[in-house]
């Protein structure tokens, strides 16, 4: 580098210095932070602690969140159809709701057994999203019916995704059998591979019964969990370690409450109504060490990352009802008013669980207060910079 070579050029640069330092004070200050951001809505610079991402939910705005189109079931085997319909999801009064509703209200009951559905649509906006699991198109039989319900999963995939950052999102949990709501947030780009390589952050999930019990403990609306899924392939998964849930004898359904994710370059800590519920600062080892998977042999996809990693890259957010599954989040076994319809191991669990009906439809009260009470109702969602 030449310094001061030049007078002139000196004289320039020192006139483009205090131009830019006159500028920066006249706009606020802008500190500039670590959190990082992409997407249609990311901030073009973020400053920090600025809001970097909001939505009140005046309105729907699908600029903002994507619908999920597909009948794939989670991954889980869950059994509902993903849609975008303002049957299923919608703004009314500042609020979102996602609600459950029949698909046969849509399609009668005869297409569930016998009808062919294919969710695969011409539009942008209406591309089947997940094909995996026979998402996009299945055909349904007496023994392994179609989809039986209808609902909605939302994503910032393309409009905001961020690294490092304070999520808060206030929000009520829907009562009603089988419902399973999730506000959480997946990686955008995959950085380590495919689930759950590049891990999942999972800021609250909980379960619609009003009355389920497990050894004693009521495991439905009394409780929110938060988790992180982390691993090097699906077998692998170090959740366990990473999982935390809160007790609330009022539900979590009476009320909203303020569910939050701090997420550094040293920890990620969960808090529900600025009370924490878990932290995970991981040492020099990173989540390689704290998910105990040094013991096996494989190839460690993080060891070029930092002790972060996967959680030192960008993740979106997801917001979405979901019902029942099979992979064991509503256990075999639990005791419940009107007992679980289907087996977790059962190659016919979404015709046993439409079977069950007469047990868990009327504790959905769709027809009361337009189906609010099982709904996941979300008041907002915000995201500052570090
Ligand atoms: C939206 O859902 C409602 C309720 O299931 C249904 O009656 C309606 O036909 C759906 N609209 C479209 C365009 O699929």
């Amino acid at each position: 580098m030449v310094e001061w070579q030049d007078n002139k050029y000196h004289c320039k640069m020192w006139r483009l210095l205090v131009g830019v330092v006159t500028l920066a004070s006249l706009s606020a200050a802008c500190t500039p932070s670590i959190t990082t951001v992409s997407g249609t809505h990311a901030p073009l610079t973020v400053c920090s602690g600025a809001r970097i991402f909001a939505d009140d939910f005046d309105e729907l705005d699908t600029e903002k969140w994507q619908h999920e189109n597909t009948l794939a079931g989670g991954g889980n085997w869950e059994f509902q159809y993903y849609n975008n319909n303002r049957s299923n999801s919608f703004a009314h009064s500042g609020i979102l709701f996602i609600r459950p509703s029949l698909s046969s209200d849509q399609f009668g009951n005869a297409f569930l057994t016998s009808g062919r559905l294919n969710v695969e649509g011409g539009a942008p906006a209406d591309r089947c999203t997940n094909p995996q699991w026979w998402g996009c198109e299945r055909t349904g039989t007496p023994t392994n019916i179609l989809n039986p319900i209808k609902s909605a999963r939302l994503r910032s995939v393309e409009s905001f995704s961020f690294r490092y950052g304070r999520v808060e999102v206030r929000a009520k949990m829907p009562a009603g059998d089988w419902l399973w709501p999730a506000i959480w947030l997946m990686p955008a780009y995959n950085a380590y591979g495919t689930w759950p390589a590049s891990g999942e952050i999972d800021l609250v999930e909980s379960r619609g019964n009003l009355n389920m019990f497990q050894n004693g403990v009521h495991i439905g609306t009394q409780e929110a969990g938060s988790t992180l899924h982390y691993g090097p392939y699906p077998e692998l998964n170090g959740w366990e370690r990473a999982h935390w849930v809160r007790r609330n004898s009022n539900g979590y359904n009476s009320a909203f409450h303020r569910y939050q994710l701090e997420w550094t370059p040293d920890f990620i800590r969960f808090s529900i109504d600025d009370v924490e519920l878990g932290r995970i600062a991981p040492g020099n080892g990173g989540f390689w060490e704290h998910g105990g998977f040094n013991r096996n042999n494989v190839e460690n996809p993080w060891r070029y990352g930092s002790k972060m990693a996967p959680f030192d890259q960008k993740f979106y957010i997801i917001m979405n009802l979901a019902v029942g599954g099979t992979n064991g989040f509503f256990p075999d076994g639990v005791s419940n008013p009107t007992p679980k319809p289907w087996w977790n191991g059962s190659p016919t669990a979404m015709t046993d669980f439409w079977n069950g009906q007469a047990g868990w439809l009327p504790t959905w009260n769709l027809n009361v207060n337009d189906g609010q009470d099982a709904s996941l109702q979300v008041d907002y969602v915000h995201v500052w910079a570090l």
